[in-house]
């Protein structure tokens, strides 16, 4: 099956595997959402059945919930952990000082709060999210329904004033309707193409009336693990400045490689 995978797939496949060593027995942890982060919890629940790895782990949408349980991890709740020892997410783009945009699989919320009450967290990506500045991928923007037409028009308004190159916003949709997030709320994409200040930016969205959160995710991360198609990974540390190089093999085995749905 692993002839199968993309070279994205298999970067995406590595960085997980590698993330998945910062884990430790009896550890608090914080799951993310989308591609990457379902192939670090497919590798936490074979370190779960294989090694007798024990962890409890806070997901950060209804789908890495159930994919979790189907791997065989104990899942709780935030309120359940009070506190994580490490969250361990994707992200869709990344800069030089690990901030990042998140929120393109619609789980924003939940994964800025998760990662926010952790110890550390770790993003995992593809070299391809790697960008000098910030702003090509759509920024999300979370949403509350009541008025979002005008909430929208608020935030278009709002980026006059801001240092980015784009100024258009679509409403996130799922086939013929809004997409909905696990809250209940609405997404609009903001097309910036590139955002001057990003720290500035995710102020003043935030203090907007209708907008929950925003996908800027700023001095949150601490490291992030870049997989290559190869095999290669990269961990870059912020906080000591360091960078390790590794090179995993793909080695395919059934509990992994069984369930590529997500
Ligand atoms: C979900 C996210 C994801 O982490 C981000 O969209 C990256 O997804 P993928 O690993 O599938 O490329 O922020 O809200």
């Amino acid at each position: 099956m692993a002839g199968e995978l993309s070279p994205i797939d298999k970067a995406k496949f590595v960085a997980a595997k590698r993330a998945a060593q910062f884990v430790e027995d009896g550890m608090r942890v914080g799951l993310g959402t989308g591609s990457t982060a379902a192939w670090l919890v497919r590798c936490l629940g074979e370190m779960v059945r294989d090694d007798g790895l024990r962890i409890k782990g806070v997901p950060t949408s209804t789908r890495t919930a159930q994919l979790a349980r189907e791997v065989g991890i104990e899942v709780i709740s935030l309120d359940e952990a009070k506190w994580l020892d490490l969250t361990i997410d994707g992200a869709d783009e990344f800069d030089g000082e690990l901030n990042l945009i998140k929120g393109g699989g619609g789980a924003l919320l939940q994964e800025k709060i998760v990662a926010t009450a952790s110890d550390q967290m770790v993003v995992i990506a593809d070299i391809g999210k790697e960008v000098e500045t910030l702003g090509a991928f759509p920024l999300p923007v979370e949403v509350i329904p009541f008025g979002w037409q005008t909430t929208q028009a608020l935030v278009e308004e709002t980026l006059i004033s801001m240092d980015v190159l784009g100024r258009t916003s679509t409403l996130r949709m799922n086939g013929d309707i809004p997409f909905v997030t696990d809250e209940g709320n609405y997404i609009l994409d903001l097309h910036l193409n590139r955002i001057g200040n990003a720290r500035q930016l995710s102020l003043v969205m935030n203090q907007m009336p209708g907008v929950v959160e925003n996908g800027l995710f700023i001095d949150i991360c601490d490291a992030v693990v870049i997989g290559y198609g190869d095999g290669r990974v990269e961990v870059r540390d912020i906080n000591e400045g360091t960078v390790d190089r590794d090179r995993l093999d793909f080695v395919e085995t059934d509990n992994l490689f069984s369930d590529l749905s997500d």
